[in-house]
């Protein structure tokens, strides 16, 4: 019987741990070539123009709505059941965000919902893919080109997620990815923001080092620089760089086999009683694979997965808007009330095999009382 089922791969090898060996042995930890390369393989894997490597998904995210021009008086949409880095991000400029309902259970921005939120203060909408699912773009930008909004994407779980065979990230002025521990490739912490836009590239690239207007390479004489504006430092090392740049590499095996266990696990949770999961999606990259049970069935679930030491998360149980810091009371979002209190995330990565999934799905069966 599989015991400790981790809930995240572990995704590095060897010969990334002698890369990161090298660079660390170097003196040169930053603005090195890995970086430049970990953006340029990026770039073409998601077939954008530009592609800038950032700390952290949320300092992507901040970056974009300052290149934007967000401020103070503007408002910004966010979908309610989100990771509160979303609305952290169009907080951070002075921005008012407000929060709009998703569908069950793709969990992504309803857009019914979306039209009912926009007036004339809101200047950007943030989708989220959430768990990897693409989020209706179609509709979602043409009401961003006849309301003159700006679309960001927030990617952090959509690393591989295509739309109308067009990687995510690409539709709006920017989108912005995560390598958190959890995510399908890791630096640690890390991010990449991704652009088709130069005059946004450009603009982010001297915000996320301080302002300054000349790179390294091309100042004349070193710590001779001017700084125009007021940026931050979000940058990321190169052995960061270098350990996201060698799982990207091989990141294509690693979303074929998450899409293959995402189908076992669609064939082993077939009518069970009281679960519920979306019908398998090929455009999706399956960060996870979440399934959604009433409240005494997921307690009762995950009491057993403790038990028996199998990873999961929950993404999220939370809504943003009951949040302390948000808490506005005023938004009846009763589908993201419904998905934070239904969801649970199983693991999905390539260490998961059947076995392991077949195990999975028979505790799920147990626990539901079905055999
Ligand atoms: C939907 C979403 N957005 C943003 C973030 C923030 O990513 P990071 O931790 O790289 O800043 C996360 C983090 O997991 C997330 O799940």
């Amino acid at each position: 019987m599989p015991t400790n089922i981790p809930f995240s791969k572990k995704n590095i090898t060897d010969k990334d741990l002698k890369i990161v060996n090298k660079i660390l042995k170097s003196g040169w930890l930053t603005h090195g070539k890995y970086t430049e390369q970990f953006e340029n393989t990026f770039s073409k894997f998601s077939n954008s123009k530009f592609a800038l490597t950032v700390s952290s998904c949320t300092a992507g995210l901040h970056l974009i709505c300052l290149a934007i021009g967000l401020k103070k008086g503007d408002e910004v949409l966010v979908p309610n059941l989100t990771h509160t880095a979303t609305a952290h991000a169009a907080t951070y400029t002075g921005a008012k965000v407000r929060f709009v309902d998703i569908n069950l259970y793709d969990g992504n921005l309803s857009v019914k919902d979306l039209l009912k939120k926009i007036n004339s203060k809101t200047k950007a909408i943030i989708v989220v893919h959430l768990t990897g699912i693409s989020s209706e773009l179609d509709k979602i930008i043409e009401i961003c080109k006849k309301k003159k909004i700006f679309l960001i994407e927030d990617c952090a779980h959509a690393l591989g997620t295509e739309y109308k065979s067009k990687h995510v990230g690409n539709f709006g002025i920017a989108g912005s990815f995560s390598f958190y521990p959890t995510k399908q490739i890791t630096t640690g912490e890390g991010g990449m923001v991704i652009t088709n836009n130069k005059s946004i590239f450009k603009k982010i690239k001297i915000l996320k080092a301080f302002g300054i207007d000349k790179e390294i390479k091309q100042r004349k004489i070193p710590g001779l620089y001017n700084v125009k504006e007021l940026g931050y430092n979000y940058r990321m090392t190169d052995f960061q760089s270098a350990l996201g740049l060698e799982q990207l590499k091989r990141y294509n095996k690693e979303l074929s086999l998450r899409k293959k266990n995402a189908i076992l696990y669609c064939k082993y949770l077939k009518n069970i009683k009281n679960l519920k999961f979306n019908n398998y999606i090929d455009t999706c990259s399956y960060f996870i694979f979440p399934i959604f049970l009433k409240k005494k069935y997921r307690d009762r679930v995950i009491k057993i997965f403790k038990k028996k030491k199998i990873g999961f998360s929950i993404h999220y149980a939370k809504i943003i808007d009951e949040m302390k810091y948000y808490k506005k009371g005023l938004t009846r979002n009763k589908n993201s009330k419904i998905y934070a209190n239904e969801n649970i995330s199983l693991p999905v990565h390539s260490d998961i095999k059947e076995n392991n999934i077949l195990h999975i799905s028979k505790l799920i069966r147990e626990a539901l009382n079905e055999n």
